[in-house]
């Protein structure tokens, strides 16, 4: 069993079934007709764990043997951007210590809202990379930043501006200059969800689940100009277990605060 394959809606227009083609070639993985045939039946007749959909609204990933239905959604992010401007700050731009012109090394991009957020506050002149291993995920979140629909038009360019890569974020790091980016970000899967949250379960099942380790913190630590910063639950012991001395910064009325290794 194969873990994906591309098909359209039931009744694909030849415009449709050409973007379908495109996404099976950029994902290199089989497009196969969906011939009138459910979600479910497509997955068992080709053999596959996943099925991306392309029809005309935004691309659908399914897995009908975990009932899981994702697709891109900027999340939280207009409501944080919203916060900012109207001066109520946000915890994770304060932890990163950021203004304009800043380049944000994101290395866990997922659905990209901290990176928008990041994004937008170093605004035109600055710059986020993302990274994220997941292929399916990075190319969901790639077309989504890119096409996303959204107002106002400053949060829609902040999407537009950042850089996504798929890849392991530990191969960047050693691939990266030292003191190339002013803050390398980490936001890795919490061992324990957090909350009932629709959107980050679906996240959850499809990500790369293991924690940052000490070896990637060494590489952040060299590619960071001016901090490392990881997200982690309030309260966490994970700092505990770490050579390098984290300082914790609040993470405000949240249940989750952030670490702050500053450059040396
Ligand atoms: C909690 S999510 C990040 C959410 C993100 N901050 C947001 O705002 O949407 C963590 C993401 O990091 C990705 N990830 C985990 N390990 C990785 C690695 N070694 N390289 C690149 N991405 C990784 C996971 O697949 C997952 O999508």
């Amino acid at each position: 069993m194969s873990d994906l394959a591309v098909t359209t809606s039931r009744k694909a227009s030849t415009e449709q079934q050409d973007r379908a083609r495109a996404w099976a070639e950029r994902l290199a993985v089989p497009l196969v007709p969906r011939k009138g045939r459910s979600i479910a039946e497509v997955a068992t007749d080709e053999d596959v764990t996943g099925v991306l959909v392309i029809s005309d609204r935004d691309p659908v990933y399914y897995k009908p043997g975990r009932q899981l239905e994702y697709f891109f959604h900027p999340n939280m992010a207009k409501v944080r951007i919203h916060n900012l401007k109207a001066g109520r700050g946000d915890p994770m731009v304060e932890a990163m210590q950021l203004s304009g012109d800043d380049t944000v090394l994101d290395c866990t991009l997922g659905r990209g809202c901290d990176a928008i957020i990041a994004s937008w506050v170093v605004g035109e002149t600055g710059k986020v990379a993302g990274v994220e291993r997941i292929p399916i995920l990075a190319a969901l979140t790639a077309h989504g930043l890119a096409n996303y629909e959204i107002q106002p038009a400053d949060v829609a360019a902040a999407m537009r501006r950042i850089e996504v890569h798929q890849a392991d974020y530990h191969n960047v790091l050693v691939d990266a200059d030292s003191a190339s980016f002013d803050v390398v970000y980490f936001d890795p899967i919490f061992g324990q969800p957090l909350d009932g949250s629709r959107a980050m379960d679906l996240l959850r099942a499809l990500a790369d689940q293991h924690s940052v380790d000490a070896a990637a913190l060494r590489e952040a630590h060299r590619v960071a100009r001016r901090a490392v910063v990881v997200k982690q639950p309030r309260g966490s012991s994970y700092w505990e277990q770490l050579p390098f001395c984290f300082e914790i910064v609040a993470g405000g009325a949240s249940r989750v605060e952030y670490g702050r290794l500053s450059a040396s």
